[in-house]
């Protein structure tokens, strides 16, 4: 395949093919991450798993805008998506343009995220009429921790299950390409991705979503500070990377490394 997936292809592969996506913040993550995924997403997610940030609140436009040149770098195929950080959206459709326009003009992505249900609704259409295609968010919305009360699973309740669905829906007619689907029990996920129009993307929505979304610092064992039910770890890169560590620090200390052949001098090649 020649070019890169658009938010129009993704779109069309509702009910014909799952959509993998992950998550890459960087140049070679994003190198990996095309050869084998759909969608790279950039995350605001990166604030805690690269920054140190508590949530994902402190994120800025300058750190989405930096992550997500770095992506499209490193990346010739996936689609780009790159995540509105919080503040960046919320006042009116006029200010998210505004945004979106500028990480669509300053990373080369073809399309930005947003969380929110019904009441971003009139912003989504905003933006896809103007030629910024757009992805949903609902159920766990992190930027909204403060008022869900925590990471808690989103529409357990009859209540909030319907919500949750009206939500999906409505950012699906309002001409979301895809929606993600963030911590809803199995059967909520299920539901709503056969009600709406436009592929789900779950991450802890169960496995019946038109696609899945990891973050990849926690399915490769790089970040640990929380460990969500929903994260499998493919790969244990973090106690890797800490036994290299170790070991490079014993070496030193030892004057084991550099050894004969890391070092330069007489009849040494380079
Ligand atoms: O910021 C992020 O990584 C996300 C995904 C987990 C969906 O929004
Ligand atoms: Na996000």
């Amino acid at each position: 395949r020649k070019g890169r997936l658009s938010p129009g292809d993704i779109r069309a592969r509702k009910g014909v093919e799952p959509v993998v996506c992950l998550t890459a913040y960087t140049t070679p993550m994003a190198q990996l991450v095309d050869a084998h995924c759909d969608v790279a997403l950039v995350g605001d997610s990166v604030g805690m798993v690269l920054h140190g940030l508590p949530s994902t609140l402190g994120v800025t436009m300058e750190m989405m805008i930096l992550h997500g040149k770095a992506v499209a770098r490193g990346s010739s195929r996936a689609c780009i998506v790159v995540d509105m950080p919080f503040g960046s959206y919320e006042e009116g459709p006029e200010q998210a343009f505004r945004n979106a326009a500028r990480l669509m003009a300053e990373t080369g992505c073809q399309a930005v995220k947003l969380e929110g249900g019904r009441h971003m609704a009139e912003t989504v259409a905003f933006l896809v009429a103007r030629g910024i295609p757009v992805m949903g968010h609902v159920g766990l919305t992190p930027q909204s921790v403060n008022t869900l009360g925590g990471y808690k699973v989103q529409g357990r309740s009859h209540h909030e299950a319907d919500r949750i669905l009206v939500d999906a829906g409505t950012l699906a007619d309002a001409g979301a390409f895809a929606v993600v689907l963030e911590k809803l029990p199995a059967a909520l996920g299920r539901r709503i991705t056969q009600e709406i129009a436009v592929p789900t993307i779950g991450i802890g929505a169960g496995v019946d979503c038109d696609g899945q979304v990891l973050v990849i610092d926690d399915m490769l064992g790089l970040f640990s500070e929380f460990r969500p039910k929903f994260v499998k770890r493919y790969a244990e890169l973090g106690a890797s990377a800490e036994a290299g560590i170790a070991a490079y620090a014993d070496e030193v200390r030892a004057r084991a490394f550099p050894g004969p052949e890391h070092v330069f001098g007489e009849g040494n090649p380079e």
